[in-house]
């Protein structure tokens, strides 16, 4: 793994932006693979900067979400897709028709989430995968004791993330479910990129760096990986 330190989020955003721009360079038809979360704000706010100055060019990218929740439409105001659409897609070239996310209303999800996997293998595969990580270590939603070998599925929410959804969508009914890419779909992508920002993940990066390569800490399967930064 290529650990890369900056003094600040703002630094951190330019050198993820700065290895995206490289990539599109080397691959104007790159396919890229997004996450939500705060972490990447700073990233998404350089890249649109960039495209805003012709910088880069996404009329080419194809790009697959990370995950989805379950039980809403993706134009929700508060779907995964949305929050990246609105972050990403709708301040840089990009046509909607060549982004990705699973639907979390499809009826039949494990299908769903197979046809998924294929659209990513049809697209040739991710070549840049966007990543968080949790404090616990999870990367989408491979929560410790994920399978290392997982692919995209449905997964419960955690309870307290059912408590931050019932807060969100000010309902009794808040999404309880999500479709996550599996570990073994994160690292099969060629090249993934995990930004973790803080004091409060330093522990939990160096889990994943440098600790034992473990389903308690999903992120450390990514040591076993050719590419990552
Ligand atoms: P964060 O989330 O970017 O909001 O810290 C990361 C994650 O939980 O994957």
């Amino acid at each position: 793994m290529e650990v890369i330190i900056k003094p600040d989020a703002g630094a951190v955003g330019k050198a993820a932006a700065r290895i995206f721009e490289d990539q599109l360079e080397r691959k104007s038809n790159s396919v890229l693979g997004l996450t939500t979360g705060s972490t990447p704000l700073g990233l998404y706010g350089e890249l649109a900067t960039l495209a805003h100055a012709n910088l880069v060019d996404f009329s080419r990218v194809t790009t697959f979400n990370l995950d989805e929740l379950v039980g809403i439409p993706l134009d929700h105001p508060l779907s995964y897709y949305s929050y990246v659409r609105a972050k990403l897609f709708s301040r840089v070239n990009i046509p909607l028709v060549s982004t990705h996310a699973p639907n979390g209303l499809a009826r039949d999800i494990p299908k769903h989430c197979e046809e998924y996997e294929a659209a990513i293998k049809r697209a040739g595969g991710i070549d840049l995968q966007l990543l968080g990580i949790g404090t616990d270590g999870h990367i989408g939603f491979n929560e410790p004791s994920s399978s290392l070998n997982s692919r995209t599925r449905l997964k419960p929410l955690t309870p307290e993330m059912v408590e931050e959804n019932t807060r969100l969508f000010g309902t009794d009914k808040p999404p309880r479910y999500v479709i996550t890419m599996g570990i073994a779909t994160i690292v099969e992508a060629r090249h993934c990129m995990v930004l973790a920002l803080g004091e409060s993940k330093a522990r939990t990066v160096a889990a994943m760096v440098e600790g034992p390569i473990t389903a308690d800490c999903p992120a450390s399967a990514l040591q076993m990986h050719p590419h990552v930064t």
